[in-house]
């Protein structure tokens, strides 16, 4: 094996106003592979993570929720740092980029470039939220598209007609925050001379440091001219202030990968390591930084240029990798496939999910199709069939023939050699992030390993007359095999790894799957993992629907005056709302859900059931015969306890939920006006 590589490993950080979700977790479980791998074959690897908590989002996210930005993102981390626990991502550090550790480096850094000449000053002329005081971004502002007349598009392009303009240009213009005309305002603002860096990035763009068809994506981007970068913003904004410029503040774009630094300082002086051996701009050792195809051009432009300049070491690889779909199509909330990852961790085990990813995964920036009919079938089939099945076939003779006691010899030393012998081969693969490769060749590995003790048939043999040592070497080359292909899967499914290792009574590693074990005491043999049943995969997208369900009927937290009243739309379309008075019938609790209570409404006549999420507020039986308003006309929502056709209409805030009721002598099914 080659000499002990120290390698620094890094995912893009989330953002603290959402939860994650599956192509989050796709991340995160190429990452880990990657990193546990290394980790196997004996290098030194350190996997840093952090929130990435700054910017405009969470700032309002947080007044949306009447609490501090500083409550907001210590509340988010705490649900990632569970999501990353339970999904088994053996991160070495969780951190936030707004801590002291990264205030200190985005002030280094950005002092570092502004003595070197690589930062600008100019007026910039921008909209302005008059009521709100703040200035808005391109997507805070919604208009008339001025081309094809659309309503209500974003202020940099028009998703009806596809045109792009500036905000300036909308017909009708709005402030989405506040619902008031922004105005223009000119502001100071910094940004970086990344055009002095061009012949710097042509370079290190085709050194090796990204796949082929990214450093091609970038190098149409350098050869139409870089621009400069704006790195400030004004005042309120949840950040970092520039230092010598008062109200001023540091872009989210420029401190959120200083926040991998400001990680792995932090736990350099947690464990007594030096930070300098890693960053200096000479260093010897290596830096990955995995990330999603959207964010190239802050890690494969703007960050090498900035450590460049701030005479800090660049990354060694960008890792770019594709988006999740889910059944062929972009991840839909309606259709339950944006599935939250506590959703699927309530659901399913992780090793599932990152067995699937894993064996779809390539070096390349192709998205990846999560098909839940070919997950379970291809989890079933092997894990458990293929892989699991070896162990569960032999064990038992084993332990019945040999007090669990592995032979001292190997039936077939050929086949023993090809299974062992393919360890280089699969490690190539991991190294190369080709884990699809790697997975196909153990799958390989496991069908021989299964055609020989089929061929052999050891439950035959066990019957007759003196074949019981046979019985004992087939079986114990079988284990040994299963040792091998678990030691290969060890950075895939964690969770399997270690009862595996508990029935092996040894701990995997890629150099002692050279030898097999003889002679060797296993434990009693438990099942290792329990095949995925179909239902728990259609709980799983039920729930997901009921999320959604729940974020529709619940009222808008914070307090009424913060709220904005944004979307403006004219009386033809609210004429298409149809709400009509109704009687509920009965209310009741729906088995499995934690949210919902199940109405049935009268409408005049007609009935509708509704599945709405007010059950923290009302005792189902407190709702029998009281009158209330539902949307009539709302599209029937099929849901995993059946339809739910329509929605009834509350009011509420964090405390509490309220739901609407006519004045007395209101009648069901009359419509509302
Ligand atoms: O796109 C995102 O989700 C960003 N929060 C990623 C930041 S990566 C790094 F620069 F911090
Ligand atoms: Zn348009």
């Amino acid at each position: 094996m080659s000499s002990k590589r120290q390698i620094l490993v890094t995912n893009a950080l989330p953002y603290a106003n959402a939860a994650l979700h599956l192509g989050h977790v796709l991340e995160y479980t190429q990452t880990d592979v990657w990193v546990r791998f290394q980790r196997m074959r004996g290098h030194e690897c350190y996997y840093l993570s952090a929130d990435d908590a700054h910017g405009t989002a969470i700032m309002l996210k947080a007044d949306e929720k009447g609490i501090s930005a500083e409550q907001h993102i210590a509340d988010m981390r705490a649900i990632h740092e569970a999501d990353f626990k339970d999904f088994l991502i053996s991160v070495d550090n969780y951190h936030t980029t707004h801590s002291e550790e990264n205030r200190e480096f985005s002030e280094l850094i950005y002092n570092r470039l502004n003595a070197n000449g690589h930062i600008a000053k100019r007026e910039i002329t921008q909209a302005f939220d008059p009521e709100k005081n703040l200035f808005l971004a391109d997507r805070y502002i919604k208009g008339t598209c001025p081309k094809c007349k659309a309503e209500d598009q974003y202020g940099d392009n028009c998703e009806a007609c596809g045109a792009t303009y500036s905000p300036i240009d909308l017909i009708n213009p709005v402030s989405a925050i506040s619902g008031a005309t922004p105005i223009e305002k000119e502001s100071t603002h910094y940004f970086f001379k990344l055009p002095e860096f061009t012949q710097f990035l042509q370079d290190w763009t085709r050194s090796g440091a990204v796949q082929d068809e990214v450093a091609n994506k970038l190098g149409e981007w350098l050869d139409s001219g870089l621009q400069e970068w704006d790195i400030s913003r004004d005042a309120p904004y949840f950040g970092f202030e520039i230092p010598d410029a008062p109200g001023k503040y540091f872009y989210v774009w420029l401190d959120a990968p200083i926040g991998y630094m400001a990680s792995f300082k932090n736990l350099c002086d947690r464990e007594g390591m030096d930070f300098d051996h890693y960053w200096k701009a000479d260093s010897t050792t290596e830096l990955y930084h995995f990330i999603g195809k959207d964010i190239v051009n802050f890690h494969a432009l703007f960050w090498p240029a900035m450590l460049s300049s701030a005479e800090f070491r660049t990354p060694t690889k960008i890792c770019v990798h594709g988006f999740v779909t889910v059944n062929g199509k972009k991840m839909s909330k309606s259709r339950g496939t944006f599935i939250n990852a506590r959703c699927y961790l309530d659901h399913l085990d992780p090793d599932y999910l990152r067995y699937y990813y894993a064996s779809k995964l390539s070096g390349s920036v192709e998205d990846i199709d999560l098909n839940l009919e070919d997950f379970q079938q291809k989890v079933n089939s092997d894990l458990v069939g293929k892989v699991v099945n070896i162990a569960s076939r032999c064990a038992k003779f084993i332990a019945n023939g040999n007090d669990g006691v592995l032979s001292n010899n190997i039936d077939n030393p050929e086949l023993w050699a090809q299974v062992s012998g393919a360890a280089e081969t699969i490690a190539q693969h991991y190294e190369n992030r080709d884990f699809s490769k790697a997975i196909r060749e153990i799958m390989a590995q496991a069908d021989a390993a299964n055609e020989y003790i089929a061929a052999k048939e050891p439950w035959k043999l066990n019957k007759q007359e003196g074949m019981q040592q046979q019985v004992q070497d087939i079986c114990s080359q079988g284990i040994n095999m299963f040792r091998v292909l678990m030691t290969y899967l060890k950075p895939v499914v964690p969770a399997m790894t270690i009862a595996a290792e508990e029935f092996l009574n040894d701990t995997l590693s890629w150099e002692s799957a050279e030898k097999p074990l003889l002679g060797h005491q296993l434990t009693p043999f438990k099942p290792l993992m329990i095949r995925i049943e179909k239902d728990k995969v259609d709980a799983m997208i039920e729930a997901s629907k009921e999320e959604t369900a729940q974020a529709v009927t619940k009222p808008l937290e914070g307090p009424l005056a913060d709220d904005p009243i944004s979307g403006e739309i004219n009386f033809d379309e609210f004429a298409k709302v149809d709400l009509r008075v109704a009687r509920i019938v009965s209310a009741s609790h729906v088995e499995g859900a934690d949210k919902l209570l199940q109405l049935i409404l009268d409408l005049g006549g007609e009935t509708r059931q509704v599945f709405s999420g007010i059950k923290s507020s009302y005792q189902p039986e407190d709702l029998e015969g009281r009158l209330t308003l539902m949307v009539a006309n709302l599209a029937p929502r099929k849901m995993r306890f059946g339809m739910s056709e329509g929605m009834v209409l509350a009011a509420g805030d964090k405390k509490g939920i309220y739901l609407l009721e006519p004045d007395s002598g209101a009648q069901p099914g009359q419509r509302v006006s």
